[in-house]
Order: C-alpha cells, then sequence, then structure tokens
C-alpha cells in the first residue's frame, strides 16, 4: 500500500464554470399548463387520456387535425396547433408515440430526447408535456428516464458565442426561451423522486461534456484538476498530486509525456466513499486525460488536429460519474483517478527511442511519442493497484484512431481480462445504449510490443492497433486483478448527434458506468 503525504497544487487554476440544465419538475395530470403543451397518441393513432381530454376542451380540434394530417400516431410523427380554440396554449402538439407498450428504457430516454428537439424553434417559456400512455400507465422511473432525456439533448455549449441571447427585454427573443419543463403525469411524487437520481446522472454527464468541450488554451491540466477539485463541495475527497509528487511517485512513463509541455502534468485521486467502511474495498475507474495530443516529436498531420481537445474525455468521465455519484449519494465506495497531461513537440518533448521507467519499474521504448495515452495510463492503473485493493478496476480512453476503424461510432472497444466484468458491462450498455463490443486480448497480440531494447514497446506496429494498445495497458495489470478498458475514441468525441445528445463532446460512459454500479457495486 502507498502511504505518505500527499501533495496538492497550489491553487492556482480557476475553476471552470458548469453549463446550466434547464429545470424540470412533475405534477399531476389535471393540474394547470401553459405555454407549449405536448400531449401523445399511440400508433392507430390512440390518443392518450389527457390528449382526448384537451381535445373535448378544443371542441375536437386536436382530431381534426390529426385527421387532415394523416397523423397514425407513428414515432417521430407530430401535429402541430398554435392559439388552439378553447385553450389558453400558445401551442398545442400532438406527438406520436408508436407503441409505448414495447418500449425498453433506452426508448423512454429517447423519446425524451426527440419530444425536446420538438420545442426547437417552438419555444416558450414553459413547456408542459403529458407522459402518458394510450392505458394512461407509466412506472415512475419511465417517466424519470424521459425527463433525463429531455434534459440531456436540451445541453449546449454557448459560453464561447459572443451573442448573449438578451435577458428580458421586452418584446425580444429571449421572452421565448424555454425555461422550464412540467412533466405531468398519473404519479408525479414517485417520478420526482425517482428523477433525483437521473438529475445527479444529468449533472455528471453535463460536466462531462463540458470537459470535453473546452479548448485546450482554456482547460490544461492545471485547470482541469481545479474543476475535479470542485467535487469537494458534493462531498467528494479530491487530492490533486503535482508534477514533483508524480515524480516521488516515479510515474516516469505520464511525466515524459508531459515533459515537451509548459504546463505541468498532474494526476488527481477522486474518493466517494458512500458504503463506508462496510462497503469495503472500492471499484476504481481511471481515465486517459490528455488535455491536448499533439502526438509531441511524432506530429499529427494539420488536418483534424483540433479535435485532440478531447483526447481527455475518459478523464471528463470519471468526474462526471463521481459527480453522479456524489450527488445521487450512491451506496458505493468508489475512486476516480485521472492522469493529466499536455503532449506537445518542443525543446524539452521527449524522442521516438527514448527508453522511460515507469512507476511498476517496467522499462519502455517510446516508438512513437503519439501512442501517449497508454504511458499515462501504464502508471495510473499501477498506482490504483498499489494505493487502493480495487474491487474491479475500469479505465476509459480515447486510446486509438483504430477502433473507429474497427467499430465506427456505434460501439465503443471492451477489452477485459474477466468474463463477469465483461458481461455486466456489456449489459449496461444495452441498457443505456451505451454500447460496447469486445475485441480480443491474448499471448500473441502481447507479443507484439516485445521490445529488443527495453522490457516492451509503446506501438505493436500496422495491425490491430486498438488490441496491441490494450496490450500494453494489460502488462500494467496485476495477476488477478479483474481489468477492463474501454477504448472510447469513436463515441466520446466528435460524436454523431442522437436523440439525446448534439454536443461535440457525449459525455460517454457517465451513464454506462453508474448503471454498472447500480446494477453490481452499490449496496441496497
Ligand atoms: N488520442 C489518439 C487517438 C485518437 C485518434 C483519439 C482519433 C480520438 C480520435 C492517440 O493518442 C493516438 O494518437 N493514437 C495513435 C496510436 C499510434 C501512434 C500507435 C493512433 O491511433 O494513430
Ligand atoms: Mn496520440
Ligand atoms: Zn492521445
Amino acid at each position: 500500500m502507498l502511504t505518505g503525504p500527499v501533495w496538492p497544487v497550489a491553487k492556482t487554476a480557476k475553476e471552470l464554470p458548469v453549463s446550466d440544465q434547464i429545470a424540470v419538475s412533475f405534477a399531476a395530470k389535471n393540474a394547470p399548463a401553459e405555454g407549449v403543451v405536448l400531449v401523445f397518441a399511440e400508433e392507430g393513432p390512440k390518443l392518450t387520456p389527457s390528449a382526448k381530454d384537451l381535445d373535448k376542451k378544443a371542441k375536437g380540434l386536436l382530431v381534426r387535425a390529426a385527421n387532415i394530417t394523416a397523423f397514425r400516431g407513428k414515432k417521430d410523427s407530430s401535429v402541430d396547433l398554435l392559439a388552439p380554440q378553447g385553450l389558453k396554449f400558445a401551442r398545442l402538439v400532438l406527438v406520436g408515440t408508436g407503441k409505448t407498450s414495447a418500449y425498453s428504457a433506452e426508448d423512454w430516454l429517447n423519446l425524451g430526447g426527440s419530444v425536446r428537439g420538438m420545442l426547437t424553434g417552438r419555444e416558450a417559456p414553459a413547456a408542459h408535456i403529458f407522459v402518458e400512455s394510450a392505458d394512461g400507465k407509466i412506472a415512475p422511473a419511465d417517466v424519470a428516464r424521459f425527463a433525463l432525456g429531455t434534459v440531456l439533448r436540451g445541453y449546449t455549449f454557448q459560453k464561447y458565442k459572443s451573442k448573449k441571447p438578451k435577458k428580458n427585454g421586452a418584446g425580444d427573443t429571449n421572452d421565448r426561451a424555454l425555461k422550464r419543463i412540467v412533466i405531468h403525469c398519473a404519479d408525479p411524487k414517485a417520478a420526482q423522486r425517482a428523477f433525483a437520481a437521473d438529475n445527479a446522472i444529468a449533472s455528471g454527464v453535463t460536466l462531462a461534456r463540458d470537459l470535453v468541450n473546452e479548448p485546450a488554451n482554456v482547460l490544461g491540466p492545471a485547470e482541469f484538476a481545479a474543476r475535479a477539485r470542485a467535487l469537494t463541495k458534493s462531498g467528494v475527497l479530491v487530492e490533486v498530486l503535482s508534477e514533483n509528487a508524480l515524480k516521488k511517485l516515479g510515474m516516469g512513463a505520464l511525466l515524459a509525456v508531459g515533459q515537451g509541455s509548459d504546463r505541468p502534468s498532474h494526476v488527481v485521486v477522486m474518493q466517494w466513499k458512500g458504503a463506508g467502511a462496510r462497503g469495503g474495498d472500492p471499484i476504481v475507474i481511471v481515465g486517459k486525460g490528455v488535455t491536448f495530443d499533439t502526438g509531441g516529436i511524432s506530429l499529427k498531420p494539420a488536418a483534424g488536429m483540433e479535435d485532440m481537445k478531447g483526447d481527455m474525455a475518459g478523464a471528463a468521465c470519471v468526474v462526471g460519474l463521481m459527480q453522479a455519484l456524489a450527488q445521487r449519494k450512491a451506496k458505493v465506495n468508489a475512486v476516480g483517478i485521472v492522469g493529466l497531461v499536455e503532449n506537445m513537440p518542443s525543446g524539452s518533448a521527449q524522442r521516438p527511442g527514448d527508453v522511460v521507467k515507469a512507476m511498476s519499474g517496467q522499462t519502455i521504448e517510446v516508438l512513437n511519442t503519439d501512442a501517449e495515452g497508454r504511458m499515462v495510463l501504464a502508471d495510473c492503473l499501477w498506482y490504483a493497484q498499489q494505493r487502493f485493493k480495487p474491487k474491479a478496476l475500469i479505465n476509459l480512453a480515447t486510446l486509438t484512431g483504430a477502433v473507429m476503424v474497427a467499430l465506427g461510432k456505434e460501439h465503443a472497444g471492451l477489452f477485459s481480462n474477466n468474463e463477469q466484468l465483461t458481461d455486466w458491462l456489456i449489459a449496461a450498455g444495452k441498457e443505456t445504449g451505451e454500447k460496447l463490443w469486445r475485441l480480443p486480448l491474448g499471448p500473441k497480440y502481447d507479443k507484439m510490443i516485445d521490445s529488443k531494447v527495453a522490457d516492451m514497446k509503446n506501438t505493436g506496429g500496422k495491425w490491430g492497433g486498438s488490441i496491441s494498445a490494450a496490450q500494453f495497458l494489460q502488462r500494467f495489470i496485476k495477476n488477478g486483478m479483474p481489468w477492463a478498458h474501454l477504448d472510447i475514441a469513436g463515441t466520446a468525441m466528435s460524436s454523431v448527434d442522437s436523440e439525446i445528445n448534439r454536443s461535440w463532446g457525449s459525455g460517454f460512459g457517465v451513464r454506462l458506468l453508474d448503471r454498472l454500479i447500480v446494477d453490481h457495486y452499490e449496496k441496497r
């Protein structure tokens, strides 16, 4: 076990603000509504009780409009009525939901996202959504998931737009900007209770997205560390290790990556002890936090290099997850560790051919300075095992471009030495829609990174680049330690649009690992 003093960094960096989330509340079905009002119809169309009720109040307007547009209640279809007669609403929108009897948890989440999307261009200060099925029944947990979908879809990264929406000027557009969402449902109290956890997840995802979207001139290792340190307010124990501390610990691999940058490297350790002493050993999550990856002396080409501001998405996920766990007071002992470095070419940068010594004592021949993530993770993974006795050790990293060649942007790559952890992770992926696909590990792949000069080299050649990267990480995993590596290069940044995400940084992994913890590591 590692003991001894902790070396906090001087509080030089300013904490960055986090994007606002919209206010969501829950109300009874018969509570008053205003602004934009949305009611559902299932395939047929079979109008929900609330839709029927409003149609009656509007003297059949809704059904007539549905007939005129041949609305069938199919998913993603809608009927839009402005200033409906007999009602005091700005708009009434009839939303097709398809067959909700077949909905999964993810379907409810996505419906929340697509309904939130329908509000774009139809703004009013308030949106009232009647979340209902044709037979009137929806579990409160699904209503809460729907609400989470509306929040996640509403995320935008606007802080660098000079033209802010004006505040409350008479007649200006901001009068119409959406300020609150009210969800009408059968049991608002139960939905509100269920949403407390989803709201914590939303703030974790928001934080992760903010960190990934932030440009690297603003967010370097110290600024990232300051943002992580702010989790103290939520009850997380946060330690920031300075570069000096990392030297004393012998983290030669991580430090070699950061040595070309003027900005010092950091490691942040975040502990959430939600299960107390009886909870036993923690689950430990490690994240790659390369705040910018130029490639170093093995410089990347100019085209697309700007994307490398997102090379800290693994670390962002870890911070977002810790935030979510703390905010929802999860009954779990969890530790988050992030390795924060900037990979720059300079007179002090590491060179191809350099040999460095990792904290584990193993030596690494640096063939390509652009294969830096694995070097950062090697020391963080070793530190995690020395200092804690992880129940399970999971790392996330935007580790290889090759994982996108293999899996595209639909699945993150999963590598693991443990069948149970693999099954659990894949299941959590299916439940949340943050999908994983397992790729192989094995001795023949491991041979690819043998070095003539040192214990290993940091690249494994042309083929199977994601696998040899994973093999590299596994050389820093102790025997018997249940471990999984998630390569999120294709899923966490430069993201494809989805029902619940329109942000460049998706926040991938927060919902996935929260779900894993709920399902398997949390005390009930
Ligand atoms: N951060 C990159 C991987 C990456 C690429 C993430 C594109 C997201 C989008 C990583 O550090 C890297 O450069 N990997 C190299 C490894 C190679 C030099 C062995 C790669 O994938 O080309
Ligand atoms: Mn790189
Ligand atoms: Zn990288």
